[in-house]
Formats: structure tokens, sequence, C-alpha cells
């Protein structure tokens, strides 16, 4: 039903600040701007993220369906499941840049959209800082990350009703559901949280470089990174996480796997979330040293995962070495 992740609104008190971390921080394009908002580009897209500086304060988050039928057919599910839908009037679409959708909310007041036939620009993408470009296309331009007070109802709502499948799930050092909706290990990911709110957003760029160089950037500055340099389990990204001036965190990933859709099984991630690295500094010391013991643990057990790329981003250097071949096959 649903194909990807479209584009997002945050809400900020200070424009400026997104201003600049938005486009030489993260590497987007600041494509417009007003009194009272920022628009930026990431690919060919007219616009993937909005920021508004107005007194409503809840974040949108913008989904993207096949064409129109598909949108009716959702609005459909959402009303049999006593949510209350919003056809989008030309007005909002236009502001939008797509051809119509739906809005409504999740079972938290989140603002939902669901649209159709997205605008492509006529110019192309200029990044804000010098990088490769972010990987986005049918996976959407990210994944994004909530905070939930109430698991079962969310999981229950974006599953049954919105058609997310589950990836697989963390239960140590947090509690964490991660979901697909296209070849991307997650668009979406829930975290059981004492309060609701946004994460994270992820957006992933082209070359590892482009993740190690935003690294340098943020650690010239005081508070900016808020989990260190490291790599997931589930989703193999090696990635950083900043603060934003919104309050939640961006990743800025790198090497994210894609699954096999039609044969995927969803299971529980013994390993904890990251193979290395990702200290938090939003978790409390207790969850930290888990999460340090539960890395240290992987490491013991050899639990190691290729690095997943895409063509262009790397080579093969020719490598030879008689020891370390002797090795591998003694191993296999
Ligand atoms: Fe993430």
């Amino acid at each position: 039903m649903l194909q990807s992740l479209g584009y997002l609104g945050f809400h900020t008190a200070n424009l400026d600040d997104w201003s600049g971390y938005g486009s030489r921080f993260l590497g987007m394009q600041l494509a417009e701007r007003s009194q009272s908002s920022l628009c930026f580009r990431m690919d060919d897209r007219k616009q993937r993220i909005l920021i508004h500086g107005e007194a409503d304060r809840r974040p949108i988050f913008g989904w993207e369906a096949d064409n129109a039928m598909a949108v009716e057919a959702l609005g459909a599910n959402l009303e049999r499941a006593a949510t209350k839908v919003v056809r989008m009037d030309k007005a909002l679409a236009g502001q939008r840049h797509v051809t119509g959708g739906i809005t409504f909310e999740d079972p938290g007041g989140n603002r939902l959209e669901v649209v159709y036939g997205s605008e492509v620009a006529p110019d192309p993408f200029k990044p804000g800082r010098a990088h490769s470009g972010f990987k986005t296309g049918p996976l959407g331009l990210g994944h994004i990350v909530l905070n939930t007070t109430n698991m079962d109802a969310d999981v229950a709502f974006y599953t049954e009703v919105l058609g997310f499948e589950l990836s697989d799930y963390v239960t140590k050092p947090f509690r964490a559901m991660f979901f697909y909706i296209n070849s991307r290990h997650h668009s979406l990911a829930l975290i059981e949280w004492p309060k609701r709110g946004i994460h994270h957003l992820m957006i992933e760029m082209y070359s590892l470089d482009d993740v190690g160089q935003g690294y340098d950037l943020a650690l010239r500055e005081e508070g900016r990174v808020a989990t260190t340099l490291g790599r997931h389990s589930n989703d193999f990204m090696t990635s950083f996480y900043s603060n934003s001036p919104s309050g939640f965190l961006v990743e800025s990933g790198w090497g994210g796997r894609t699954i096999d859709t039609a044969n995927w099984q969803a299971f529980e991630v013994v390993e904890g979330p990251s193979l290395w690295g990702h200290e938090r500094n939003w978790i409390s010391a207790e969850g930290r040293e888990l999460a340090a013991q539960m890395r240290m643990k992987a490491a013991r057990d050899n639990v190691r995962a290729p690095v997943q790329v895409t063509p262009g981003n790397f080579a093969i250097a020719s490598g030879e070495c008689p020891w370390w071949e002797n090795v591998k096959r003694a191993a296999e």
C-alpha cells in the first residue's frame, strides 16, 4: 500500500539555526525560505524537509502511495478502523507539491499524510556542502523513529491499518521495533519511552566519506554529537547522530542494507542495537554500560557483517595475501 517515506515537516523556534544545520552541516539544499518556513531538497524532488516556525508545533509525516486508488484504499482502511480521514484540498496539495492525498492522525496524535504524484524539480539538486548525494529514490528519503508511550497501540495501527511489516526488534538496552514498506531495512521504528516525540530522522549518504566529513564538522561544535560514530547491528548502517535545532536527533548514515521483502522473516536482534560505537549520550549511565557490555560480547562472539555497497561507491582492492587465503580456506 505505502511505497516510501516522502517528506517530513518539523517545527523550530529558530529558522536561522535550521538553515545552517540543514544545508552546511547535513548537506541538504535550502530551496525556499519565507518569513515563517524553510524548505529543503535532498534529491530531484521539489521538497523533502519542511521547517516551520509558526504556532502549530506538530510535525508532519508524509508517506507516499502509488496513485489515487492506493490512497483511497488506504483511506477506506483507516475509516474502517474508526480513524478520521480528511481529503487534502488543492491548496494543501499545492503546498506539498503533490497531486493529492489524505491527512489523519496516528494513535499518539501525530499528523500523518499519505500522498501520490510528488513533483520533481526542473533544476538539479545542489548540495549545501560538497558530498556525493543522498540515497533516496524507491527507498524513500530515509527513516523516521518515534518515541512512544503505547507501543502496542502504535504497532497495531502501523501494521494492521497502514500495512507496515516488522523487520526485527531489540529489547535491550531499550525496547525498539523496526518496520519496512520497501527494501530499505526500516522506514519507521518505534522506541518505548516515557515521553512521546520524534527520536530521530536518518538520512543516508552515498559515500562513507560523506558521513565521516559530516562527523568532522559535528566534532568542531560543542554538544552537536549525540551518538558517536558506530554501526548498527540490524540495518548495518555506519552512522553518527547529531542534535538538531528541533530537539530530536538526525542520524547521518552510510551503507544501510536492503532486504528481500518477499522472503523476510522478523526476529529478535539479541546483540543489541549496535555492533560497535554509537555511544549514546541520551540514555542513562546504566543503559550505556549495558549497551557497551552487549557490544563487547558481540565482538567476542565474532559478530561481523559485510559492508553494504552500491555500484560506484567502492572498489575491490587486489588484496592478495596467501596467509589470509589459507586461513579463509581452512575455515570453509
Ligand atoms: Fe536510525
